[in-house]
């Protein structure tokens, strides 16, 4: 069982939506935070919400979706702190499309941002971490537990997020460095699905933030491999797809998932282009 008190979190996406929940909450353990993303006014108020809380807060701007900039990055946090006990690879995007209609650049900037800069990071980090222990957790979605139309590149950047967590967990078990995936559902408040304005399926419903934020730290102090954060039981929908994947899309486009989702391919089309 791990301890926050006097330990330091890097948090990535911690300028906005739930890097902030999930850093207030590991501050409120007593947890020092370095938080990480592009937006230096976003990251500054999530650093002064953190100090609020008596414990230290830093922000290094950096763009993951940059592989050269991440090295660089990590390289200067790791050379200004004295230990990083833990690693939230939060920061993510999306971006609703029919495959082919996808910009090549658009499909660089997913796998960079959510699958890429996650395991650079990480890389940078283990052998500091590996001395003195410590935990990764990555921050997925259930959209990598179960194939969601018109967002297929981020689907397919969680799913890598959440094997690349499942072989680095088994790696690294009989080391002092602990690995967890949260897979969260629709998240309402704030986010990038609250952000978009656009309700969930009434059968899915959402779940509040700080519950993503709760999991991070009970997947810490417990070494919990995984942690689905969704409205109601979904694993069995997700055995389903496992034994009939067939039968599992019909009860998601029963739920509603694919409408909305070509809702969002409009949405994204006319509101927010190239995001
Ligand atoms: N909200 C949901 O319903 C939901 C559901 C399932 C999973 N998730 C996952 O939860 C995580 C957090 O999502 P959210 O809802 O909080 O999204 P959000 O409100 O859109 O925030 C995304 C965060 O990632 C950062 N970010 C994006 N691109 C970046 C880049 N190139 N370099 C550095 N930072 C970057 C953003 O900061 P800057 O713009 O300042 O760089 C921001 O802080 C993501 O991994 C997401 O996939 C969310």
């Amino acid at each position: 069982m791990k301890q926050f008190q006097n330990t330091t979190a890097l948090v990535t996406g911690a300028s906005r939506g739930l890097g902030v929940n999930i850093s207030l909450t590991l501050a409120e353990q007593g947890c020092n935070i370095i938080a990480v993303s592009r937006n230096e006014e976003g990251l500054q108020s999530t650093c002064k919400k953190i100090t609020s809380k008596g414990v230290s807060a830093t922000y290094y701007p950096i763009d993951l979706s940059n592989t050269v900039s991440v090295r660089e990055g990590i390289e200067k946090i790791l050379s200004e702190n004295q230990s990083i006990d833990f690693l939230i690879n939060n920061a993510g995007i999306e971006n609703y499309q029919k495959f082919h209609h996808y910009d090549p650049n658009t499909i660089d900037a997913i796998l960079a941002t959510n699958l890429r800069a996650p395991m650079e990071i990480a890389r940078l980090l283990l052998p500091n971490m590996l001395n003195r222990g410590g935990h990764i957790v990555n921050i997925a979605s259930l959209a990598g537990k179960k194939g969601i139309s018109y967002n297929s590149i981020y689907s397919a950047s969680k799913a890598g997020l959440i094997m690349w967590s499942d072989a680095l967990r088994q790696e690294l078990s009989n080391t002092k460095v602990g690995v967890s995936v949260i897979c969260p559902g629709y998240i309402s408040d704030s986010g990038m699905f609250a952000d978009a304005g656009i309700d969930a399926p009434k059968l899915l419903g959402t779940s509040p933030p700080q519950k993503v934020a709760n999991a991070v730290v009970k997947s810490i102090i417990g070494n919990v491999p995984e942690i689905i954060v969704n409205n109601g039981p979904i694993k069995p929908l997700l055995s389903i797809g496992q034994l009939s994947p067939k039968l599992s899309d019909k009860i998601v486009k029963f739920f509603g998932v694919p409408a909305l989702n070509l809702a969002r391919v409009k949405l994204e089309n006319t509101d927010k282009p190239g995001r």
